[in-house]
């Protein structure tokens, strides 16, 4: 029953997803006065300027809690990016491995709260932020191989893409669409397949999968850089299970 109700609204999509691809505008504007995205009430309200955000070059000592943050790798706390479908959300031994070291906030409301969960052994709760249906397949993995290992894309660039500027942000907030015709859209794009020069001619298997996908292998497109390109993939079930 299940399958036969997943295969109708897959069905029933054809049409949708046909006028789906013809949509121009890739990131439609956001419905929030700020343009960032709504905002989630998280049970800790976790600075992500502070901890991620650029250091501050003008005050050296970084003094100023409101201006400049410790350039910490997204990648620290999101551990599993690189290598599994989800990115992860930090479990609270990370939070406290630092902060039973930092008496500077020790004594802060959040702080505080921070130590609440630690003594109770509770997990903080946090609330998601994306959240894709089940029936939508996605992978940080791959993306994150084929624009910060393959192609050396700096990670908060990757990352932005579909996150915007969570640097700059408190508590995460949704900027991209993360729509269908939003994924379609960056799919449809050539991307470079090969960039480094260490890498042999057609890219690692991961270059070449981008064709893979395809019943049709595409013809070999160039950039005006010379590089190898391919598109993404756009295949229904590639997307969905
Ligand atoms: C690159 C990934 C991708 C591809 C390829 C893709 N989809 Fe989707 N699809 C999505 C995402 C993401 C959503 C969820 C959109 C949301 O939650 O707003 C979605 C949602 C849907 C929905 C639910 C209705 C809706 O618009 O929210 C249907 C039906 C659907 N897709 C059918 C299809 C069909 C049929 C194809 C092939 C022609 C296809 N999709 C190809 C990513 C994709
Ligand atoms: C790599 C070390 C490190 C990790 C890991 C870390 N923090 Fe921090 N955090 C800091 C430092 C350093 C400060 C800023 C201290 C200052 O301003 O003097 C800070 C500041 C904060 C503040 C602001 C405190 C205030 O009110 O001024 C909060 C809230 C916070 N961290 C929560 C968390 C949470 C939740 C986690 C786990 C998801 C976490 N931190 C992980 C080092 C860390
Ligand atoms: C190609 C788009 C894309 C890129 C690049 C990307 N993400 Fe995501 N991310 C998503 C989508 C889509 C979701 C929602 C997944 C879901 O609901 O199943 C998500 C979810 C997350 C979540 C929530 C927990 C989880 O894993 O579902 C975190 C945290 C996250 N991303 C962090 C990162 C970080 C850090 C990077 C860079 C290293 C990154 N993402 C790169 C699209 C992307
Ligand atoms: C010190 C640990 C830490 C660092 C460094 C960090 N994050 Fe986070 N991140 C968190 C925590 C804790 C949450 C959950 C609270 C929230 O949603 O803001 C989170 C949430 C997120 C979410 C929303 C997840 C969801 O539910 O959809 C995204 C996206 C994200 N982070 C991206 C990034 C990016 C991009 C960077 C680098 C610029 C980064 N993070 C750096 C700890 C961290
Ligand atoms: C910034 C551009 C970009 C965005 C945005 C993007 N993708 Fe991709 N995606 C790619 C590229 C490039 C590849 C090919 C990667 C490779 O094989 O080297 C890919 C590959 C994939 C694959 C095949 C690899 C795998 O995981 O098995 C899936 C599925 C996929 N993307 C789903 C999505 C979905 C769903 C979204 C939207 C939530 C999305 N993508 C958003 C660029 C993008």
């Amino acid at each position: 029953m299940h399958r036969i109700l997943r295969l109708s609204i897959l069905l029933a999509g054809f049409l949708m997803a046909a006028s789906c691809y013809a949509v121009s505008d890739p990131q439609p504007a956001l419905t929030t006065e700020d343009d960032l995205g709504p905002q989630v009430q998280q049970p800790i309200e976790f600075p992500h300027y502070r901890h991620a955000g650029n250091r501050n070059t003008v005050d050296l000592t970084n003094s100023d809690p409101t201006k400049g943050g410790m350039e910490i790798n997204c990648q620290y706390c999101h551990t599993y990016a690189r290598r599994s479908l989800t990115a992860g959300i930090p479990p609270l031994q990370k939070c406290v491995g630092c902060h039973q070291n930092i008496p500077s906030v020790r004594d802060k409301p959040r702080i505080v709260e921070l130590f609440k969960y630690w003594d109770a052994k509770k997990a903080i709760p946090w609330k998601k932020v994306h959240d894709l249906p089940d029936f939508v397949r996605f992978n940080h993995e791959r993306h994150i191989k084929r624009f910060i290992e393959q192609q050396g894309r700096p990670v908060q660039e990757v990352c932005g893409y579909c996150h915007g500027q969570v640097k700059e942000m408190t508590t995460a907030r949704r900027q991209k669409p993360i729509s269908m015709g939003w994924c379609v859209s960056c799919h449809m794009k050539e991307h470079v397949v090969v960039a480094k020069g260490d890498i042999p001619e057609g890219g690692t298997p991961i270059g070449k999968q981008a064709y893979w996908y395809t019943f049709q292998k595409p013809a070999e497109k160039k950039n005006a850089a010379g590089e190898l390109t391919a598109k993404g993939p756009n295949d229904c079930w590639l997307c969905h299970k």
